[in-house]
């Protein structure tokens, strides 16, 4: 963080990092570390918090602002549980990074298929997997928003959540991803609606949020093999977790309800989507068709 608007915006703030083990997560907790008062590292994987609080300690970025105070949370299955936490604590800000993609099993090569006579993407994977899916991506998100909102509106703070183009952009073999994603952005702004009509608009502005996040640098993209996939267009389309971290605690600062990265993303958002659905369809399938 260097601006120094944004700085002011986070300064004193006790904020949650859910999925912070995760590429985005770790990034949004390097840019976070040092410009709050309290940052918690929430997920599922003990060690690899421990490991990430080790390394935010030892290496912190060179423009922090106050000390910051590092808690571990592990998240079991209890959304609610984790939503009290987050009240009794107090806290201003939430981010969820957390997200589980379904593309992986189409680039590998010995594919044993599950159930061969339907579609091709649910073809290598279990129902158990999907509903894992929706479960993490979609139903975990929900649950967690409705619960901190009203919480977050009195403290004026803010819940956000990873979202990604897929939502605008449904892409083929990653169906289910692409729904989960979408039904997040409506969500969004469906709530959002109503907090409006029932708070007033500057009342809740920028208190829930979606980033639209296109490809990025983090295992879900290397862990299912989608780097085979666009290796030739990596260095254009492919963005560093920093660099869409970065955008996204901007976006939050800003009191943006949707959040595009950068110029390429606010183009994409307003222009690129109205061109004619066929010639999106043709290329989308063109570069997610597998190659083996
Ligand atoms: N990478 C991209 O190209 C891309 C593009 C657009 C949008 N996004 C979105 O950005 C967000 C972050 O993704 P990423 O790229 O940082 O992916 P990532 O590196 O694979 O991180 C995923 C995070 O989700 C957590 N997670 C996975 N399954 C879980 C489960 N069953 N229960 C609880 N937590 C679980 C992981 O925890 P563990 O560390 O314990 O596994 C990890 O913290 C996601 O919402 C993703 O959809 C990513």
């Amino acid at each position: 963080m260097k601006k120094k608007w944004e700085r002011a915006f986070y300064f004193g703030r006790k904020i949650v990092v859910y999925g912070a083990t995760g590429g985005l997560g770790e990034a949004l907790c390097r840019e976070i570390y040092g410009n709050v008062t309290k940052l918690v590292l929430a997920g599922r994987n003990i060690e690899k918090l421990r490991t990430l609080k080790q390394s935010l300690e030892e290496n912190p970025v060179d423009d922090r602002t106050q000390n910051t105070e590092l808690e571990l949370w592990v998240v079991d299955t209890s959304m609610d549980k984790f939503a009290h936490r987050v009240r009794q604590g107090q806290f201003d800000g939430f981010i969820v990074a957390t997200g589980i993609t379904s593309y992986r099993e189409f680039c590998v090569e010995d594919q044993r298929a599950v159930s061969p006579d339907i579609v091709p993407e649910v073809r290598y994977k279990t129902w158990q997997d999907y509903e894992e899916l929706l479960q993490v991506n979609l139903a975990d998100v929900v649950r967690l928003a409705l619960e901190l909102l009203p919480h977050f509106r009195q403290r004026q703070g803010f819940f956000h959540i990873a979202g990604s183009y897929s939502c605008i952009f449904p892409v083929p073999y990653q169906a289910l991803y692409s729904a989960s994603k979408a039904a997040l952005l409506t969500f969004v702004q469906a709530v959002n609606r109503e907090q409006e009509a029932e708070f007033g608009v500057d009342k809740v502005r920028g208190l829930l949020s979606i980033s639209l996040i296109g490809g990025m640098a983090t295992n879900m993209y290397y862990g299912s093999d989608l780097h085979k996939q666009f290796a030739t267009f990596e260095g254009l389309f492919i963005a560093a977790p920093q660099k869409i971290a970065i955008s996204l605690l901007r976006g939050i600062a800003r009191r943006q309800q949707i959040i595009t990265v950068k110029a390429a993303g606010f183009l994409t958002y307003h222009f690129v989507r109205r061109l004619p659905a066929k010639w999106i369809s043709y290329g989308l399938l063109r570069a997610y068709q597998p190659k083996h």
